[in-house]
């Protein structure tokens, strides 16, 4: 920790405006864990100083405890609404950024989102993961690739989207089939995949919850532009979470979660007496853990 951050002993102990940092962050314990006084003296010293900055009133931070307390309250298994907040506040993608530093080429992560289900059934390629019959059918396909253009074989490749409505599964347990528009395929020597979905569409976030009413409240709107989710795993490689988007979405500059990046925007290019009405090419490229930016 920083002298800046920790400051000086106050020397009566007492709390002033002036030295509030210093105070608060004195107090820390002599043997608390030294990631954890660094993590926490910085935020007391960011937090006192946003106060101070925009000389915060009361009524102001009577209604930041309220419109916590509201985010907390909305929480359950299913809606997890600080998730929400740290992504439209663009933290989740700075913090993606900064621990996913990734050489050029490589394919970039972008934020997780909130509707990832684990343990949904291994899919042989090319099936359909459309289970409700709706929307535009989309082929998908691709290889998992390593930065010397090597096929990663044994690549798990999780995928998952909204349905033609604009809703995952999981908001709609009782309108949808189990899984639907899910899968998980793996890869062959070759490191091909391909799969049917639907061409996704764009879709608000839940916004009927305190971050809604934020976004309202700020002139934003609450549109993600339309997109494909994957989660790349291969041993003796870093994680890959990211999305395709399709190009062309009117939200691609507006994103509310800040998630898209110029090389996530894929092809989706209409196919002519084909099995499916569009098709979407895309290759990922891992890195292996060494290779950082
Ligand atoms: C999503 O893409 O599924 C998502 C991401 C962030 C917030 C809400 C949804
Ligand atoms: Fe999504």
């Amino acid at each position: 920790m920083s002298d800046q951050t920790r400051g000086a002993t106050p020397s009566s102990g007492f709390f002033t405006e002036e030295n509030s940092v210093a105070t608060v962050n004195a107090r820390m314990g002599k043997d608390v864990d030294p990631r954890l006084a660094e993590v926490m003296a910085c935020l007391v010293k960011h937090l006192h100083n946003f106060a101070r900055e925009v000389s915060l009133t009361q009524e102001e931070w009577d209604l930041g405890i309220d419109f916590l307390t509201q985010t907390g309250q909305i929480c359950t298994q299913e809606r997890q609404e600080f998730i929400l907040l740290s992504d439209t506040l663009g933290l989740s993608m700075l913090v993606d950024a900064i621990n996913n530093r990734r050489p050029a080429g490589a394919t970039e992560n972008t934020v997780f989102g909130p509707f990832h289900v684990e343990g949904c059934p291994i899919r042989q390629m090319g099936d359909q993961i459309c289970l409700d019959g709706k929307g535009e059918s989309c082929l998908f396909i691709g290889r998992v690739l390593d930065l010397d253009g090597n096929p990663v074989e044994g690549a798990r490749i999780d995928v998952w989207s909204d349905n033609a409505e604009g809703y995952y599964d999981v908001q709609q347990p009782d309108l949808q089939p189990k899984w639907n528009n899910r899968g998980v395929f793996i890869t062959g020597a070759d490191g091909r995949y391909s799969f049917v979905g639907i061409k996704p569409v764009s879709y608000p976030i839940p916004d009927d919850g305190p971050v809604g009413k934020m976004l309202a409240s700020l002139g934003r709107h609450p549109y993600r532009p339309a997109h494909m989710h994957y989660m790349v795993r291969a041993e003796g490689f870093q994680k890959l979470v990211t999305h395709t988007f399709v190009g062309g979405d009117s939200y691609l500059n507006s994103d509310t979660v800040f998630g898209v990046k110029k090389t996530l925007v894929a092809p989706f290019v209409r196919v002519e007496g084909g099995s499916t009405l569009w098709r979407s090419d895309y290759d990922f490229v891992l890195a292996r853990p060494d290779q950082t930016r």
